[in-house]
């Protein structure tokens, strides 16, 4: 997929959040049938973090954590021309971009929300890059948060072993093509597999009885488990051979690679079939589960604090989950 690139993307600081209850296995084994060491084995997760308490949201998290971007370079938010949000859980579903605006006063800021699960924040920054290569905007703060707390049925322990809150901000930047940092990207859908994984619109059986309208809510997340596995190993290796070839870049000039941290075994199919390194392989799902669309710019944002990535690596970047969605972003460290 080619690009109209007039201008570069730099990016110039990362934040994250997590609340601060975590809930360990031995804990979730006091609710349904599991055990620590079946979900270590499966998933690689030891513990994830839990949003508790009444009337927090995701809103918390992603103010939280794109302060901690701002703060980093010492920005006013009233630079931020774009927010986008990735979120599958939103506290208002006509939109939750606008309240991390106000509540972090960057009122120049458009902000919208975009929902690709746990491929969201992919999604999000190639996005964010479309509106700086054009010269629209020139910062663009994206947000990836999810509380999937809120929405697994707590006595299903094929999902609720999985999942996990937080949020990740990324600051973008238009900037010279000299020092364009996003190299390429390659995006999918597969809308005919929806069903492996959702969170579904239920309706009532009742309808309003003269207007004949039924109504409903959402309710928990539903997954194929074994199939999503399948998917992911398949079909994540081909869209990062696709991306470094659009690029002429070989698997072996890869330094990092950063995949959404939906588990253990996922991440490391997809190296051995890449043939990458395991050392390569940036993983912090054991602490945190699954944050869905905060999962990315989490473990980059911690990769970046560890002084993991260094100036000049290279970072392939591969979300997938929902929809089915799945893509990969090649990334040019510099700082
Ligand atoms: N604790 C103990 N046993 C469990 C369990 C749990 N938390 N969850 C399921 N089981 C049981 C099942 O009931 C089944 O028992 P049975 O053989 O008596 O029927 C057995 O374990 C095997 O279940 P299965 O679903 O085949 O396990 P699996 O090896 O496929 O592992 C996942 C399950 C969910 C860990 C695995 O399929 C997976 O990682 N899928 C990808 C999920 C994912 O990452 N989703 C998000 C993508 S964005």
């Amino acid at each position: 997929m080619k690009s109209l690139m007039m201008q570069g993307v730099q990016i110039l600081a990362t934040g994250s959040a997590v609340p601060d209850s975590s809930l360990s296995n031995e804990e979730i084994s006091q609710i349904v049938e599991t055990s620590n060491n079946w979900i270590i084995t499966r998933t690689g997760i030891e513990e994830r973090r839990v949003l508790t308490g009444a009337n927090k949201s995701i809103i918390d998290l992603a103010v939280l954590a794109s302060l901690k971007a701002l703060d980093k370079i010492s920005m006013n938010a009233s630079e931020i021309d774009l927010i986008i949000l990735a979120t599958s859980s939103p506290n208002d579903l006509f939109g939750s971009a606008s309240q991390i605006q106000a509540q972090i006063k960057a009122y120049n800021a458009v902000a919208f929300d975009l929902t690709a699960a746990c491929s969201g924040f992919v999604l999000a920054m190639i996005t964010a890059s479309q509106f700086l290569q054009t010269g629209t905007y020139k910062k663009v703060l994206v947000v990836g948060a999810d509380v999937l707390s809120k929405w697994v049925d707590w006595s299903d322990r094929s999902t609720c072993i999985l999942f996990g809150d937080g949020a990740g901000a990324m600051i973008l930047q238009a900037c010279v093509k000299l020092d364009n940092q996003i190299l390429g990207f390659q995006l999918n859908t597969n809308g005919n597999y929806c069903n492996h994984l959702s969170l579904s619109y239920k309706e009532d059986s009742y309808s309003h009885s003269i207007l004949n309208i039924y109504q409903g809510s959402f309710k928990y997340i539903s997954m194929n488990g074994k199939d999503v596995y399948k998917f992911a190993v398949s079909q994540v290796p081909l869209s990062i051979l696709k991306c470094l070839n659009s690029v002429n870049i070989a698997i072996d000039d890869i330094d990092w690679l950063l995949l959404h941290q939906a588990n253990h075994r996922i991440l490391k199919a997809v190296a051995d079939k890449l043939s990458i390194d395991n050392k390569k392989i940036i993983m912090n799902v054991n602490k945190y589960g699954n944050t869905s669309a905060a999962s990315i710019p989490l473990a980059f944002d911690e990769a970046l604090k560890e002084g993991k990535i260094l100036q000049n690596d290279l970072i392939v970047i591969s979300g997938f989950g929902a929809g089915l969605t799945w893509g990969t972003i090649l990334v040019h460290w510099k700082s």
